[in-house]
């Protein structure tokens, strides 16, 4: 059988069903290729010198890894010269990077998580990158990266692309164009990422849950009530006995939830509340929750569906409850009662 890699996958995108541009096209080549070269440096770990502190602090006043500052610089080289951008932001950067007068600007505007995960770069668990693609607006004011931050602030609904690599056993890459779900499996011989499946589909029902358990004491009654309920299994209100993972890798819980169905909570707690919740808008919750809408699960706040969040600064954070449907609606219902 011929092998579809994803080259071949977005150009058929492309010229059958009309739903990408060739720009488009190429910005995911792009950042597939920079995930390949992510995909490499992580490999080598303590042979590459990649492990440990980077000895600087994000924006978030997060310590940044080696690796982190790594993976940003070669999603930013990658994409700064190919004419299909207009700017990109990060997990990383306090504000937007432009694209260098030097290189012509395109239509889209690129986010990303350039590492997600980590707390387990160190200790050899999977971890990835999040990416998300908006068209930039006609007339945006792009004059400085301060005055770049509005071009971004759209909703996730807005979303023209969004995905993940995920470096694990096999480094794969999950994306959607907004026409389902596909997966690429890392051949690392011939350095191309190539199709392995197609239309993913999330389980709407599941006995699988993922949430830091270690946070129960801080969350809101809403959540308490659905993990107590899971918690007492069988003998309790949900009928059935549930089992628990935790990654601490968002990718790597959320690949779980593609592959086999789950709910993934990082919900409101006391701890995050005053700066809205703990994972980032616009680089972890957006990105997939389009994955998991296109794989046929939900994504809310526990009180919003995710997608319609109109987002009021670049680093928002916000609650995230994701995965199997049915799961998902039954907590987000415990929400508004
Ligand atoms: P990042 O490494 O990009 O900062 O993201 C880490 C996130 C996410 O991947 C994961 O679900 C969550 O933080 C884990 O948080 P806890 O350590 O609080 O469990
Ligand atoms: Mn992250
Ligand atoms: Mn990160």
């Amino acid at each position: 059988m011929t092998q579809r890699t994803l080259a071949r996958y977005l150009t058929e995108e492309q010229r059958n069903k009309g739903v990408i541009t060739a720009d488009l096209k190429f910005l995911i080549e792009v950042v597939s290729r920079a995930c390949q070269a992510i995909s490499i440096a992580i490999g080598k770990g303590g042979l590459g010198g990649v492990l440990g502190e980077a000895g600087s602090d994000n924006v978030q006043g997060e310590a940044q890894k080696k690796l982190d500052v790594l993976s940003n610089d070669i999603l930013l080289e990658a994409n700064e010269w190919g004419g299909h951008l207009a700017a990109m932001a990060s997990e990383e950067m306090d504000l937007p990077h432009l694209v260098p007068h030097r290189f012509p600007k395109g239509e889209y505007l690129l986010t990303f998580d350039p590492l997600d995960g980590s707390s387990n770069i160190d200790v050899n668990v999977s971890i990835g990158t999040i990416f998300s693609v908006l068209k930039c607006p006609e007339g945006a004011d792009l004059s400085t990266p301060a005055a770049a931050e509005a071009a971004f602030l759209q909703p996730g609904t807005a979303q023209v692309a969004a995905g993940y690599a995920v470096y694990g056993p096999t480094t794969l890459l999950v994306l959607t164009v907004g026409n389902g779900v596909a997966v690429f499996t890392l051949d690392r011989e011939q350095g191309a990422f190539i199709l392995t499946q197609e239309n993913v589909q999330i389980p709407a029902d599941t006995k699988e849950f993922a949430i830091n358990m270690s946070n129960q004491r801080f969350w809101e009654a809403p959540v308490k009530r659905y993990v107590d309920e899971m918690v007492a299994g069988k003998e309790g209100p949900l009928g059935k006995d549930y089992n628990m993972r935790w990654v601490a890798s968002m990718v790597a819980d959320v690949h779980r939830i593609m592959t086999r169905g789950g709910i993934f909570m990082y919900p409101m707690d006391s701890k995050v509340q005053a700066q809205g919740g703990k994972l980032r808008l616009m680089y972890e919750a957006n990105p997939m929750a389009f994955l998991v809408e296109q794989a046929g699960g939900a994504a809310t706040t526990g009180r919003q569906r995710i997608l319609d969040i109109v987002p009021g600064k670049l680093h928002q954070r916000v609650p995230v409850i994701l995965g199997s449907k049915n799961e998902v609606e039954r907590v987000t219902g415990y929400h508004a009662v």
